[in-house]
């Protein structure tokens, strides 16, 4: 038996055994999940972050992810299975490490990396013989090759037989109530052969499905085509809106009656922009990094820029209604419903209910209110603006305009409907009040 099989040999029997020891850097949306997973497993799990208030929370069994079930999570960090931790050094403990840092851009839209990086040099400052690392964060073609790969070689450990490397994308969908960790399928390429087979392993502990690729580079390009599908179909549904509300047809409607296809046809939906942490960032990691090769990715980039004109475009329709009612822009009075960046989620990264709030305040608009029971406070233009506290109809009465920016299913529409002066309606939340059409300004019916 050669040395891999024997050490494959060795990780099955930890498995068997409940005895793989399981690190997870970085405990966000994508980290947490994995974390109680393997935990609830019976796996004894490191979640370390450099957050200590995430991982004081951790310690009292607070969970902040809402996707995660609160017994589960009490469950792991009572029985010490989940071990929360800024300590580092508890590293080289790990059997397994998942890297699940955030890959943000910096200012000028260029892919920022800097959280990987950092992750992995704690990784070889603790490296040992046998530990397989899996990098989840969403990056750009080459980053696990060329970056991650470079700082942890230099050690005096080889890849592939001292330690094992490979990418492998998460797919988790916060706010998702069918497709979770467990049965959404992952994608997965390895330095080499080895490493390929042995993450493999170890990420099917709690994924049903594993589809290997051949190299970390295919994965990585595999997610960023998974969300900029995404970003271009949103875009040419955001486009479509905008023709509509010009020509007056009801772009609802039509894409309703679009999807009765059963095939070659998938439904996607307009909206004030979109958010959060991947669709609007990972066009910008591909063009960044196809610029090296001399190539510019014209139509992705086109699809990103008429997503992010989208609140402008929601902003503007907002002033048009304000001008119609003839009150001073300084006096009105905007009621904002949901500031997440999507649907029954806390996320406000990059919202684009934030982005329309600031454009109006910018403009010179009196007075912007919000209602978002996942979010009990933002900060607008550098001022902190609080969630009210409950919808009520005398509330509701007394702003001049209401904006439904996040359609929350925990939002009672028909009390919305009935008791606002104006509503502009940007995600078609209303589509089943059929009786106050009057006062509803629907986002792509060119009203
Ligand atoms: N949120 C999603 O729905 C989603 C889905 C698929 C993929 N992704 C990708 O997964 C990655 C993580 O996203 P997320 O939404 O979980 O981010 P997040 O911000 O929710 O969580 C990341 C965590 O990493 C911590 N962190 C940062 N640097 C660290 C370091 N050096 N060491 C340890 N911890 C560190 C942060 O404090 C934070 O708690 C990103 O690349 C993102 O694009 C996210």
């Amino acid at each position: 038996m050669n040395n891999f099989a024997k050490f494959k040999k060795e990780v099955e029997r930890k498995i068997s055994k409940r005895e793989l020891i399981i690190g997870v850097v970085g405990l966000g949306y994508v980290g947490l999940p994995i974390a109680v997973e393997y935990a609830f497993k019976g796996f004894l799990t490191y979640g370390f972050d450099i957050d200590e208030r995430k991982i004081t929370k951790l310690k009292r069994a607070e969970n902040y992810i809402e996707d995660i079930d609160n017994d589960k999570l009490i469950k792991v960090i009572e029985s010490k299975t989940l071990f929360a931790t800024t300590d580092f050094a508890n590293l080289r403990n790990c059997d397994a490490i998942f890297i699940c840092v955030p890959t943000p851009f910096t200012a000028n839209k260029d892919p920022d990396i800097s959280h990987i990086l950092t992750a992995t040099e704690k990784i070889k400052e603790n490296l040992r013989f046998g530990q397989m690392i899996i990098l989840k964060s969403t990056t750009f073609p080459g980053t696990t090759e060329k970056f991650v790969l470079p700082i942890l070689q230099d050690s005096k450990y080889k890849v592939s037989k001292d330690f094992f490397l490979s990418f492998s994308p998460e797919r988790i969908d916060p706010g998702n109530k069918i497709w979770n960790t467990t049965n959404t399928p992952i994608v997965l390429g390895g330095i080499n052969n080895e490493d390929t087979e042995i993450c493999s392993l170890v990420h099917n502990i709690i994924v049903e499905r594993v589809v290997p690729v051949s190299r970390p580079a295919i994965a990585e390009m595999e997610k960023l085509l998974e969300n900029i599908f995404r970003s271009v179909n949103i875009a040419l549904v955001n486009e479509l809106a905008q023709l509509c509300d010009r020509i007056g047809i009801n772009v609802w409607e039509v894409i309703y009656s679009a999807s009765t296809k059963p095939f070659g046809f998938m439904p996607f939906y307009p909206g004030p922009g979109i958010g959060g942490h991947c669709i609007l960032i990972d066009p910008y990691y591909l063009a960044w990094m196809a610029k090296e090769f001399d190539f510019v990715t014209k139509f992705i980039q086109l699809a990103a820029e008429i997503n992010e004109d989208m609140p402008y475009y929601v902003k503007n329709m907002i002033i048009r209604e304000i001008a119609k009612i003839g009150v001073p822009l300084a006096k009105t009075k905007v009621l904002f419903l949901g500031m997440a960046f999507k649907k029954d989620v806390s996320d406000l990264r990059h919202s684009p209910a934030l982005k329309v709030a600031e454009l109006l305040l910018n403009e010179g608009l009196g007075e912007v209110d919000y209602y978002d029971p996942y979010i009990p406070q933002i900060s607008v233009n550098g001022k902190l603006v609080f969630s009210r506290k409950k919808l009520t109809k005398s509330m509701l009465k007394s702003y001049d305009i209401v904006v439904i920016t996040t359609d929350h299913s925990v939002f009672d529409y028909k009390l919305i409907a009935d008791n606002s002066r104006i509503i502009i309606d940007t995600r078609n939340a209303l589509k089943d009040i059929l009786d106050k059409r009057d006062n509803i300004i629907l986002l792509g019916e060119g009203k």
